[in-house]
C-alpha cells in the first residue's frame, strides 16, 4: 500500500520527526529553511559552508534536529542530472528508504520550486522508496520493530502542487502492483493469480476483462503460446484489459511477458540462480500496473492491456527442441530451444492484438540474458518496426526515469532464425540474441507500429541498487505510463 501522501505550502513553523532537503551541488541554503536552521543552532547551514554536504547525486548526511519541532534533518544530494523531476525522483526515493530505515515513520520533504511535474516526481520517489514486502516473512517481535514509513508531507506552495501530488499516487499505485506481482514468488503469482489481479483492476475501474484458457486458446489456433504451456499442469492464461475513454479513437496496446516461473523447460536452465526465474512476469506486471495508473490519471484514451500467463516446465508432456509447432497467423516455427520460451508467448498475444486495430503496440518481455550483457542494468533495450514509436517510447522512458536504447532491427540478423523445417525457428543461439527475439516477434507484430521492450536487465536487480532494493524496480510501468499520457488529448 502506497504511503499516505500531502502536500503545504512552506514556510511557518514546522513539527517532523525528518525534515528531508534537497540540495543541488552549490545550492545554498534555501531561505524558507533559516529559521529552522537557527532554532537548530545552525547545523545545516555550517554542514554546508564546511562542504560536509555538496549535493551529489545519491549523497547523504543526516543530522540530528531538537528535541521538538524538526527532530532531524537529511540532506540528499540532486546531483548535476539534467532533468530535474528524476533527479527529485531519485533523491526522494532515497530520502524514503532511509526514512524507513531508521523507523521514523513521519517525512516533511523539502525542495526548492516545486511545480507539479516535480511534486509528481517526488511523491512516486517517497513511494517508491517506502516499498517494501513482507507478505512472506514473520515480523520481528513488536520491540525489535522499526516503524515503517507511513506519511510524507511535500513542501509546496503552488496552485497545482495537488495536481501533481494526485498524479504521483496514481504511478506509485500502478508501481506498487507490478513491484508486488513481481516479488511473489511462482506457487503463490500463478498465471489465475495474474488473471484474478486483472480482473480486480478492470473491475475497479469499469474495464473490460477477458481471460481466455487453454481451451479459448486452443480455439484461436494459438499453438506457439500453447506448446510452451503444455508442459505445466496449470492454466495458461491470456488476459485482456480494454480501458475506453478515447472515443472510438484506435487504442494503444501493451502487451507483458508474464511467465510466473521459467525453468528453461527441456532445455532447461543451470540451477544456479534459477529462482531468480519467478521474475520472468515483469512484463505483464507491468501492463497490470500501468492500467491501474492509467486508469486513476483518468486519461482520454483507448488503451487494451494483455499478458501472456504461464509457467515453462520441464515433463513427459512438454515441447521438445525439434518440434514444430504453428502459431495463430498460421506461421510454422521450429523449435530449437524450449528455453527461448517468451517469444513463442509473446508470439501468439501479438497476433491477438491485431483484432484491437491498434494505434501502436507496445511490448515489454524480461526476453533475453543477451540484453543484459549488452545494457546492463541501466537501460530498457528499444527495438521497433516504426521509427517515430521507437523514438516516443525512448523519451516517454526519459520522461520517467526508466531509459531505453535502440538496436537494430537489420535485415542481415534475419538469417540467424531462418530455419530449414518450417518458416522461422525460435533461437538464433548467442549472437545478437536481443535482436533475434525481436526479428521473432516482427514476423507477429504485423499491421501496426509496433515497439518491443527487452527488460532483462532493467525490471529487477539481484542486488540492492542504493534507491532500490534487490528485487523489481516496477519497471516498465514509468515508460508504458508516460507513453500513453503523451498521447492523451
Ligand atoms: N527469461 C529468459 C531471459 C532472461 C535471462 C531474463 C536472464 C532475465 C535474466 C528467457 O526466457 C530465456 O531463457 N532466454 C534465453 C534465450 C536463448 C535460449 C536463445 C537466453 O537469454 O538465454
Ligand atoms: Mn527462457
Ligand atoms: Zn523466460
Amino acid at each position: 500500500m502506497p504511503i499516505s501522501l500531502s502536500v503545504r505550502a512552506p514556510g511557518g513553523s514546522l513539527e517532523t520527526p525528518l525534515l528531508v532537503i534537497a540540495l543541488a551541488p552549490g545550492e545554498s541554503m534555501p531561505a524558507s529553511i533559516a529559521s529552522i536552521d537557527a532554532g537548530l543552532g545552525g547545523a545545516i547551514g555550517r554542514s554546508l559552508s564546511r562542504r560536509d554536504f555538496r549535493g551529489g547525486r545519491d549523497e547523504v548526511l543526516h543530522l540530528s534536529g531538537g528535541e521538538k519541532g524538526v527532530l532531524r534533518v537529511l540532506l540528499v544530494g540532486l546531483g548535476k542530472g539534467d532533468d530535474r523531476a528524476t533527479s527529485l525522483r531519485r533523491a526522494a526515493t532515497l530520502a524514503a528508504r532511509r526514512a524507513n530505515g531508521m523507523g521514523v515513520g513521519s517525512l516533511t520533504f523539502h525542495a526548492e520550486s516545486l511545480g507539479a511535474r516535480e511534486v509528481e516526481a517526488v511523491a512516486v520517489g517517497l513511494d517508491m522508496g517506502a516499498w517494501i514486502f513482507l507478505e512472506t516473512k514473520t515480523l520481528p517481535p513488536e520491540d525489535e520493530r522499526r516503524e515503517p514509513l507511513r506519511e510524507a508531507t511535500i513542501l509546496a506552495g503552488g496552485a497545482d502542487a495537488k495536481q501533481g501530488l494526485d498524479a504521483g499516487l496514481a504511478f506509485a499505485e500502478g508501481y506498487a502492483i507490478a513491484r508486488r506481482l513481481s516479488m511473489m514468488p511462482g506457487n503463490l503469482c500463478t498465471p489465475d493469480y495474474l488473471a484474478d489481479t486483472g480482473r480486480e483492476i478492470a473491475a475497479r475501474h469499469g474495464m473490460k476483462a477477458t481471460v481466455l484458457g487453454r481451451a479459448e486458446m486452443e480455439a484461436e489456433g494459438m499453438g506457439s503460446f500453447l506448446c510452451v504451456a503444455q508442459g505445466t499442469p496449470q492454466e495458461p492464461r491470456l488476459i485482456a484489459l480494454e480501458y475506453r475513454k478515447g472515443g472510438d479513437a484506435a487504442p494503444i496496446v501493451l502487451v507483458g511477458k508474464g511467465l510466473c516461473f521459467d525453468t528453461g523447460g527441456i532445455s532447461i536452465k543451470p540451477a544456479q540462480g534459477m529462482e531468480w526465474m519467478k521474475f520472468d512476469m515483469c512484463g505483464g506486471a507491468g501492463v497490470l500496473g500501468a492500467m491501474e495508473t492509467i486508469a486513476r490519471l483518468g486519461l482520454n484514451v483507448n488503451v487494451v492491456g494483455l499478458v501472456g500467463a504461464t509457467t515453462n516446465m520441464p515433463s513427459g508432456t512438454a515441447v521438445k527442441p525439434g518440434d514444430v509447432v504453428r502459431a495463430s497467423n498460421g506461421k510454422y516455427i521450429e523449435i530449437i530451444n524450449t528455453d527461448a520460451e517468451g517469444r513463442l508467448v509473446l508470439a501468439d498475444v501479438l497476433v491477438y492484438a491485431q483484432r484491437f486495430k491498434p494505434s501502436a503496440v507496445i511490448d515489454a518481455a524480461t526476453l533475453t540474458g543477451a540484453c543484459v550483457i549488452a545494457l546492463g542494468h541501466t537501460a530498457t533495450g528499444v527495438m521497433g518496426s516504426d521509427e517515430a514509436l521507437v523514438r516516443d517510447v525512448i523519451a516517454a522512458g526519459k520522461r520517467a526515469g526508466e531509459p531505453g536504447w535502440e538496436l537494430p532491427l537489420w535485415e542481415d540478423y534475419k538469417s540467424l532464425i531462418k530455419s530449414e523445417v518450417a518458416d522461422i525457428k525460435n533461437s538464433g543461439g548467442r549472437p545478437a540474441g536481443t535482436i533475434t527475439a525481436a526479428l521473432f516477434l516482427q514476423e507477429f507484430a504485423e499491421g501496426y507500429p509496433w515497439v518491443h521492450l527487452d527488460i532483462a536487465g532493467t525490471a529487477y536487480s539481484e542486488s540492492d541498487l542504493g534507491t532500490i532494493p534487490a528485487g523489481p524496480t516496477g519497471v516498465p510501468v514509468g515508460m508504458f505510463v508516460e507513453l500513453v499520457r503523451g498521447r492523451a488529448s
